[in-house]
C-alpha cells in the first residue's frame, strides 16, 4: 500500500527524511493471543506488516532501515517457536529475492550467523549477492543479533590487531571501532521506532542509536501500517535535535 505524495506531504518533508530508521518490531505474540491464535499466527501477520513498511520507507525514500527480527536473547524461547520464526525467516529471505528486490531493495543479514542452519546461512549469502545491484533502500534484518556481541566482537577484532602490532592501542577511537560492526560505512540511527508499548531497547543497535529519537506506539507490529510509519517520521522531524549542543 503505497499513500500518495500528495497526501502525505502536508505531514511529511520528504528533504528532511531520517537517514536511518531501526525497528523493533515487538507484539506478535500479543497480537495472536487477542485473537484465540497460536503465536506463530502473529508472526506470520508480522512478516506481512515487514513488507508493507520496508515498500513503503523506500517509496518515501529512506535510505536504510534495520529490523529486528530475532535477538540473540530470543532463542530462550520454546523450540517450536523458535523453529517458526526461523522458517518464516527462510521464507521471507527466499521470497524477497523474488518480491522485495523488485522494490529495488539491498538485503543485508546482520547478527551472528554461526548458530544459524546452514540452510539460512546459505539463502542469506544467496539473498544478499541477489539484491546487492539494487539502488533502493538498504534494509539490514537483524537475525540472531545483539547490540553487546556486535561491541564484543568489534572489541575483539581490535584487540587482535594491537597484539599483533597493526595499530597501537591508544590509536583506537571510535570511528576505527565502527568499521568492525555490521552496520560499516552506514549512517547512525535516527529515528528508532518500537511497538507494542514496550519502552526498551532490547539490546537493539547499542552502539549505533546514542543520538536516535525514539517513538513508541502501543500498536502490535502486526497491526503497524503506513500511516504509523508517517507519523513517526512526522514526529521526528518535529524534534530540536541538539547533539549536545545548544
Ligand atoms: C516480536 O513479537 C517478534 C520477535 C521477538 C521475534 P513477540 O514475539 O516478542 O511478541 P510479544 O512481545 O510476545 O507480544
Ligand atoms: C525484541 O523483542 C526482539 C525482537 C523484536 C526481535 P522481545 O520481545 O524479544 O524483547 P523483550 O523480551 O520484551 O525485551
Ligand atoms: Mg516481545
Amino acid at each position: 500500500m503505497f499513500f500518495s505524495k500528495k497526501k502525505k506531504a502536508a505531514e511529511i518533508d520528504l528533504l528532511h527524511l531520517p537517514k536511518h530508521i531501526g525497528v523493533i518490531m515487538d507484539g506478535n505474540g500479543r497480537w495472536a493471543k487477542k485473537r484465540g491464535l497460536p503465536r506463530s499466527a502473529g508472526h506470520s501477520a508480522g512478516a506481512e506488516s515487514l513488507k508493507k513498511i520496508v515498500t513503503e520507507a523506500n517509496n518515501l525514500g529512506v535510505k536504510y532501515i534495520t529490523v529486528y527480527a530475532f535477538s540473540t536473547e530470543n532463542w530462550k524461547r520454546p523450540k517450536e517457536e523458535v523453529d517458526f520464526l526461523m522458517n518464516l525467516l527462510l521464507d521471507y529471505l527466499r521470497n524477497a529475492e523474488k518480491t522485495l528486490s523488485g522494490e529495488n531493495v539491498v538485503i543485508r543479514a546482520i547478527g551472528s550467523r554461526k548458530e544459524l542452519s546452514k540452510e539460512i546461512q546459505e539463502q542469506i549469502v544467496k539473498t544478499e549477492e541477489f539484491t546487492k545491484n539494487n539502488t533502493g533502500i538498504v534494509m539490514n534484518i537483524a537475525l540472531n543479533y545483539g547490540g553487546r556481541e556486535e561491541i564484543t566482537n568489534a572489541a575483539r577484532e581490535l584487540s587482535k590487531k594491537a597484539v599483533s602490532g597493526e595499530i597501537k592501542p591508544d590509536d583506537i577511537n571510535d570511528e576505527m571501532l565502527s568499521e568492525y560492526l555490521y552496520t560499516k560505512n552506514q549512517p547512525d540511527i535516527d529515528l528508532l521506532i518500537r511497538t507494542s508499548g514496550e519502552q526498551r531497547l532490547s539490546n537493539f543497535m547499542l552502539w549505533q542509536v546514542s543520538y536516535a529519537e525514539m517513538w513508541f506506539t502501543d500498536k502490535l507490529w502486526p497491526d503497524f501500517k503506513p500511516a504509523d510509519l508517517h507519523k513517526a517520521i512526522a514526529d521526528f522531524q518535529n524534534r530540536g535535535r541538539r547533539f549536545g549542543g545548544i
